[in-house]
């Protein structure tokens, strides 16, 4: 990867770390930031001993503060109808096929907050707030902030946010589902990696399936949903994996399973 000057680039054994690395704007998704995130989504996507992608902000300045106000304040509406760059920032992580484990330790608001959001499970500290203020600015959130925000707390506090450009606490982040686990500042990225690494010990393929049947569920009805995922649950019982993890259990004594 070429060099980089908006984020940081790590890996632990099987776990892949991107930390967002503007503390001057605060992690702001500037055009630079966007374009070096999706390319190391997509090296860790490619890269087959990674099995887990972590996205965190660094210790500085929280998780990301949205859109980079400045590079948008001198967008036409044709500039910004035309480059579309957000839409880049959606696809890219839907081509992402491994678990992404979003660590908010800050402030995560506007397209912050959507990025969070695009992460399949996210953890937070004590400190982190949650917001989409782009009312405030006189626009609305275009990172996806009016799709999943409802779906992930609901209609009426999805609403509230996005209305009057307050924020939430972690603790009511985690309370109405956005998040799975709050932890305190020093501890949450650390507890994340635990995380992700033993995620990453599961069958990388299976671990794929799962995250595509449980993202099918917000495009499907429960008919189509529940149709795909036996297919995708049949197709486990073709994968050596499947094999494996079977024979393990049932070995005497049981024994740990060893992926492919
Ligand atoms: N874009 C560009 N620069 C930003 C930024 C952003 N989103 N947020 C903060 N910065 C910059 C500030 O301009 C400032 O730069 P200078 O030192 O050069 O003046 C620097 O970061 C520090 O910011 P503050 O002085 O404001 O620091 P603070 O500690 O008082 O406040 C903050 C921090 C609460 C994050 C505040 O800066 C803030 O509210 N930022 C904007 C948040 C926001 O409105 N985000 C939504 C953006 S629109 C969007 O995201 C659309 C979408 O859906 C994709």
């Amino acid at each position: 990867m070429e060099s980089l000057s908006t984020i940081i680039v790590e890996h632990a054994e099987r776990v892949g770390l991107i930390k967002l690395n503007r503390p001057e704007a605060y992690n702001a998704l500037s055009r630079t930031l966007i374009k070096e995130l999706l390319q190391a989504l997509k090296l860790f996507e490619s890269d087959p001993s990674i099995g887990v992608i972590v996205l965190t902000g660094g210790d500085k300045k929280g998780f990301c503060a949205g859109a980079d106000i400045k590079e948008q304040s001198e967008l036409s509406f044709v500039n910004a109808y035309n480059q579309d760059y957000l839409k880049d920032l959606n696809d890219g992580f839907f081509a992402i096929h491994k678990p992404i484990i979003g660590v908010v330790n800050g402030i995560a608001l506007g397209g912050g907050c959507e990025l969070a959001m695009m992460c399949d499970i996210l953890y937070a500290s004590e400190t982190a707030k949650f917001g989409q203020p782009e009312i405030t600015l006189g626009t609305i959130p275009g990172a996806g902030g009016t799709q999943r925000l409802i779906r992930a707390i609901g209609k009426s506090k999805a609403m509230h946010m996005i209305l009057t450009g307050e924020t939430i606490s972690a603790k009511q982040a985690e309370a109405a589902g956005l998040v799975a686990k709050v932890l305190p500042a020093e501890q949450v990225l650390v507890v994340a990696m635990e995380t992700a690494t033993k995620i990453a010990s599961f069958s990388a393929p299976v671990l794929a399936m799962a995250k595509e049947a449980v993202n099918e569920a917000e495009e499907l009805g429960l008919k189509n949903g529940l149709h795909f995922e036996s297919r995708l649950y049949h197709a486990t019982f073709g994968l050596e994996d499947h094999a494996e993890g079977f024979q393990a259990f049932l070995a005497k004594p049981k024994r740990a399973a060893q992926w492919a």
